[in-house]
């Protein structure tokens, strides 16, 4: 087991990738946090994990609301004694051309894709000092590091995802926190699901999507998770302000 009775809090944690993330922490030991603004969502997760023995806690948080995250961390430390591993993967897409995209769509993308990992990383860090360490994961996007159209606001959240994590990886190396981020490509989760049954005929786009990754496939959340347990594992002492892409190879062309 490679996170044995660590405990973790994980946003986003009732669906797709976070769901995944949580299923394989638990199964390496691991306590687990479910935090998402649907609780619904946050129990089924929690079902998943204690019918397999493991220990999940759901919580309802929304990641924009820094008082509700700073409650989360403080739950957490209250019921399990401490907190070993944050992730933070809360996130959304808007599609939509740049030209049509609303100071709206903007906020709300920036206020959850890229506040909500401000103020978990904030909150977390002072009791892992304390501590004497922690570990912090921050879900980015391979939309960080190449473009694609009605993507860009999107893309602009990711971005700054990724230059947060390595500054702040910087920022804390020295007092024990390992910070890192993970690049996911096209993940077959009710985010993406969603993105492209926007139209019932996929666009050509979104053909060429699918087309473009070099396994032949979309991920699968838990291709995340391993990615995730690595990073929270100690096989990654070392690993500090990365960003781990997992695409499929997507990106290299
Ligand atoms: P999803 O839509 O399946 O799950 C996202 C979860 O986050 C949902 O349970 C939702 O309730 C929760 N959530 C949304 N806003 C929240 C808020 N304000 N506070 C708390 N919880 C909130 O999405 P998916 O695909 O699992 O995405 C997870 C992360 O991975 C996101 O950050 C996304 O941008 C990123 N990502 C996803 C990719 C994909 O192809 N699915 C590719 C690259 C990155």
């Amino acid at each position: 087991m490679r996170l044995k009775d660590k405990v973790s809090l994980i946003t986003g944690a009732g669906s797709g990738i976070g769901q995944a993330v949580a299923l394989r922490f638990a199964s390496e030991g691991a306590i687990v946090v479910i935090a998402d603004r649907n609780l619904e969502a946050a129990e089924k997760t929690q079902y998943l994990i204690e019918q397999t023995g493991g220990t999940g806690h759901a919580i309802a948080v929304d990641v924009t609301q820094e008082q509700q995250v700073v409650d989360a961390i403080a739950t957490t430390i209250q019921q399990f004694g401490r907190l070993d591993v944050l992730h933070n993967n809360a996130g959304i897409s808007i599609l939509k051309p740049i030209t049509e995209t609303t100071e709206a769509d903007w906020d709300l993308l920036f206020n959850i894709n890229l506040k909500g990992v401000f103020f978990g990383c904030k909150h977390a860090i002072p009791p892992m000092v304390q501590q004497g360490g922690g570990v912090i994961i921050n879900t980015a996007s391979e939309l960080a590091i190449v473009g694609q159209s009605l993507y860009t606001a999107y893309c602009a959240t990711k971005g700054g995802v990724l230059a947060f994590t390595r500054a702040l990886s910087v920022e804390w190396a020295a007092k024990g926190i390992r910070i890192n981020a993970i690049c996911p490509g096209p993940i077959q989760t009710p985010m993406l699901q969603a993105e492209f049954n926007l139209a019932s005929n996929p666009t050509a786009e979104e053909v060429a999507t699918i087309q473009s990754i070099p396994v032949g496939r979309l991920g699968a959340p838990d291709d995340i998770a391993r990615v995730a347990l690595f990073l929270a594992s100690d096989d990654a002492v070392f690993v500090h302000g990365a960003a781990i892409v997992a695409d499929g190879g997507r990106t290299t062309l």
